[in-house]
């Protein structure tokens, strides 16, 4: 009776530790990203350092349903590469403002740049976040 309660708050206390580093370990992808590297102007993308800032996963990464909508990041979600819905099979037709969403082109823009913009917004001296050279470094 004893040994059977030991080994079940043992076993509690691997389940509980096995969950936290779980959690920890939790794929957070490349530290630096090449974006459009087969492409005519490939971007540039530190993707440690945003997670650095404290920018949310779902700011950038989400998901689709089966009926085509968008559906929000949640923790733990299988991440797919943009192109794997941003192209003109999955998103035809779909647009943001003048953006087309059924490229990667779309899908990089409407995402980064909206969000430079907003940091340029508050603080003017980061103008540079919106210069093509600042992703498009590369060739
Ligand atoms: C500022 C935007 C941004 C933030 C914040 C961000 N990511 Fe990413 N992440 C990206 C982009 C862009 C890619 C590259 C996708 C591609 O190659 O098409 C990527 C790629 C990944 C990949 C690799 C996917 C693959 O199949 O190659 C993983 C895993 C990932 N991110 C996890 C995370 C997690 C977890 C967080 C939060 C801790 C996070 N990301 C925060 C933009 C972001
Ligand atoms: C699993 C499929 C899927 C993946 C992967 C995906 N998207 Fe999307 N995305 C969608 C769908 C669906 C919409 C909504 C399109 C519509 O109905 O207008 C959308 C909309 C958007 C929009 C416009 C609306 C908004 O939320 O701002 C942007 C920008 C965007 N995605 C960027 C990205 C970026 C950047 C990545 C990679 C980090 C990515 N998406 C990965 C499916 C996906
Ligand atoms: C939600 C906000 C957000 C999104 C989305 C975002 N960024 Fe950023 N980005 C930032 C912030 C904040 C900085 C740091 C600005 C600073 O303080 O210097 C930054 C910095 C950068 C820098 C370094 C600039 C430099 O030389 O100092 C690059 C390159 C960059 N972002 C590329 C991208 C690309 C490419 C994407 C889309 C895949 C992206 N960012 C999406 C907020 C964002
Ligand atoms: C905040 C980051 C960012 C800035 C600033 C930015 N871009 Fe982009 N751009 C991207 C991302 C991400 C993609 C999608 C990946 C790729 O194809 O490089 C992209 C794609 C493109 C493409 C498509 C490339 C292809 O092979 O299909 C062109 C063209 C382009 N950008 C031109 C520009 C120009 C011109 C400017 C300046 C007026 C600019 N971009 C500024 C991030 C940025």
């Amino acid at each position: 009776m004893l040994n059977k309660l030991v080994v079940s708050v043992a076993v509690a206390a691997f389940l509980t530790v096995g969950a936290a580093v779980g959690a920890i370990a939790a794929d957070k992808g490349p530290a630096e990203i090449t974006l459009g590297a087969s492409g005519k102007k490939p971007a540039v993308f530190p993707h440690a350092a945003h997670q650095e800032q404290g920018i949310a996963c779902a700011e950038c990464h989400h998901g689709m349903a089966a009926d085509g909508k968008q559906t929000p990041y949640v923790d733990g979600m299988a991440i797919a590469k943009c192109d794997s819905c941003h192209n003109p099979e999955k998103l035809a037709g779909k647009t943001l403002g003048a953006l087309k969403l059924d490229t990667l082109r779309g899908a990089g823009h409407g995402n980064c740049q909206t969000c430079h913009k907003a940091v340029i917004a508050k603080d003017s001296s980061k103008d540079k976040l919106m210069k093509c050279a600042t992703c498009h470094s590369k060739k």
